[in-house]
């Protein structure tokens, strides 16, 4: 009982990874590292955030079909210098398995790749300094499907305010990609309720099945 819900695991025969060439992937790994590198010299958070440890840039698969997008990183992820580690990440991680897939299989990075003091929400500004960073790390990767984790990396993406109960489900497109936008694990932490974890699966189903993961 996977998030609470019954559901059948995804096969874990499935094709979880496309696989690239081996030098295909080595090259989008370098243009990565560049980014970082890149993002280190000239992102305004670097030098105006107060209190950060780690930049958090991304981790996974620089040639991944799937990615997720979440917020910003809290305390472990700050500590650790990795996307998603925390109490919500170890949710993701289950979330991410419960597809058929691993986390070495998939590329997970955030909005802001510093963490916002007291893992506060990013604030719009702070949004728009970080977000074409992001906008780079995903052409670089070139994901076939997207998946938003909260309302800040899907109204970044989508360039909308609307609210995650109408966004998430449905599927949406940012510069040709297919986004679909869910609910982040922290809040499906706080409201741990079975008509969200549903949704939440549904949502990843969707994905699922779009990316033909299905035995
Ligand atoms: N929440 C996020 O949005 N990102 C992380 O990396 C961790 C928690």
């Amino acid at each position: 009982m996977l998030l609470g819900v019954a559901f059948v695991p995804v096969s874990p025969a499935a094709p979880v990874v496309m696989p690239g060439s081996g030098d295909h992937r080595a090259e989008k790994q370098r243009l990565l590292d560049e980014l970082r590198a890149r993002y280190e010299r000239e992102s305004p958070l670097v030098r105006e955030m107060p209190g950060w440890t780690n930049i958090v840039f991304g981790v996974g698969d620089p040639d991944a079909r799937l990615m997720f997008v979440g917020e910003a990183p809290g305390a472990d992820e700050d500590a650790q210098g990795v996307p998603f580690v925390g109490r919500s990440g170890q949710l993701l991680t289950k979330m991410i398995e419960a597809m058929g897939l691993s986390r070495d299989a998939v590329y997970i990075a955030n909005v802001l790749k510093v963490r916002p003091p007291g893992n506060r929400t990013p604030t719009i500004d702070e949004a728009s300094k970080d977000g074409p960073f992001l906008r780079e790390q995903i052409r670089i990767i070139g994901p076939e499907v997207i998946v938003t984790l909260g309302k800040p990396a899907a109204n970044l993406l989508l360039e909308n305010s609307e609210a995650m109960g109408k966004m998430r489900g449905h599927w949406r497109e940012y510069e040709g990609v297919p986004v679909m936008p869910t609910y982040h694990p922290a809040f499906l932490l706080r409201s741990y309720t079975e008509e969200n974890r549903r949704k939440v699966w549904s949502d990843l189903s969707q994905v699922v099945d779009r990316l033909g993961l299905r035995g």
